[in-house]
């Protein structure tokens, strides 16, 4: 550097990162940039996995799963091999905790770990524990909350070692929930007043499992998961004509099924789907102190069928809309708009990991 002067306004860049998120149905990338306030989409892609591939969050065909990492990353085009991944929310055990403010780091790190002996049902040594301090506690101002995140060490070294064998370098290591979380701030801005003071549950229907979670304010109110998922449309459709089950899952996306399947296979579908989410939000009522929300946001990849907004909405009377994190953020020309409108919804996690890379 010059003169040695540190020159703060030369800030360094954001060293690069991209978020990846292995999930059943696909590997899915995400590259974000920023310049000055305005985040900018750069780059993604969504490599589909073969069924089996991965069980529940677990990595069931390892060989299978680091060569999609390597052809999804090829396909991606960027440079970096920083990755951000994240375990599934049901992997990990988190907690709040409210401790005196002021204690120092080692002091902290001690109260933690007391604490963590306490829930966790594992010894410390088989676990990965971590911690971040949220901020002065709203009821007592002389505490501060601090919430602790564990997970079992073998499901964290899984999955940073399938992502070396695909030739990625894992950097950070989220959990899913606070991904999708991520992702809903920039989704936020995009309702009434900012989401301020607001209920909002936001859906995740993916293959396999239905994500449900609520937030008030930037606080997570509820938690929960169901076993179901776009896979069901796809057996059905593979049952009532009589398809293979890679057939029935591209005409499923691309088209060209009789005329039967709307009414008889989608819209079934469409009303259970929704049906699922009303018997959640029932679930999350009778649970919580709260007794409405205000807006439903519907991703994953069964959030890009047409017209499921509105079924969801009719349901459960509330307004829905499909989750896009990636609204008015630009995009190079490289990236198609019709494409992401409609990839969008799946993309929510992988976003998420993305924005990793903009804290210092
Ligand atoms: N345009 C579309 N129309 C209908 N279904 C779609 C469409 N696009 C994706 N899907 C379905 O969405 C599902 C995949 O969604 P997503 O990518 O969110 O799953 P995932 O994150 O891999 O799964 P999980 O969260 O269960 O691990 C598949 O069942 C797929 O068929
Ligand atoms: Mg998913």
């Amino acid at each position: 550097m010059k003169n040695g002067i540190n020159m703060d306004f030369f800030k360094p860049k954001s060293p690069p990162l991209i978020g990846v998120d292995i999930s059943t149905a696909a590997i899915k990338m995400v590259e974000l940039s920023k310049n000055g306030k305005n985040l900018a989409i750069e780059r993604y892609v969504i490599e589909p996995l073969p069924k089996e591939a991965m069980a529940d969050g677990n990595i069931n065909n390892f060989d299978v799963v680091s060569e999609a990492i390597k052809r999804a990353w090829r396909k991606l085009g960027c440079r970096t091999r920083n990755a951000a991944l994240a375990l599934p929310s049901g992997a990990v055990i988190t907690k709040k905790i409210t401790v005196p403010a002021g204690l120092r780091d080692r002091e902290l790190e001690m109260q933690v770990e007391s604490e963590a002996n306490q829930y966790i049902p594992f010894a410390l040594e088989e676990v990965n524990l971590d911690f971040q301090i949220i901020g002065p506690s709203p009821a007592t101002p002389s505490e501060v909350e601090v919430l602790i995140a564990a997970s079992k060490k073998e499901k964290v070294e899984d999955r940073v070692a399938v992502a070396e064998a695909g030739g990625l370098k894992t950097l950070v290591m989220d959990v899913e929930s606070f991904a999708t979380q991520a992702a809903f701030e920039l989704i936020q801005r995009q309702l009434p007043g900012a989401g301020q003071d607001q209920t909002i549950a936001v859906v995740d229907v993916g293959a396999t499992m239905m994500h449900i979670m609520v937030l008030r304010n930037g606080q997570q109110v509820f938690l929960r998961e169901q076993a179901f998922g776009g896979n069901q449309l796809t057996q059905d459709i593979q049952r009532r004509f009589n398809l293979s089950p890679d057939e029935a899952e591209i005409a499923k996306k691309s088209g060209g099924l009789p005329e039967a399947y709307e009414p008889e296979v989608l819209k079934p579908f469409m009303e259970s789907l929704a049906q699922e989410v009303s018997r959640s939000l029932q679930f999350f009522f009778a649970s919580t102190q709260f007794n409405q929300v205000d807006f439903i946001l519907l991703g994953g990849g069964c959030g890009s069928i047409p017209g499921l907004d509105e079924v969801v909405a009719n349901r459960t009377q509330v307004s829905t809309l499909i989750a896009n994190p990636f609204l008015g953020m630009s995009q190079p020309s490289r990236i198609k708009p019709r494409q992401l409108l409609q990839d969008a919804p799946a993309l929510l996690i992988a976003c998420g990991l993305a924005l990793r890379k903009f804290e210092s």
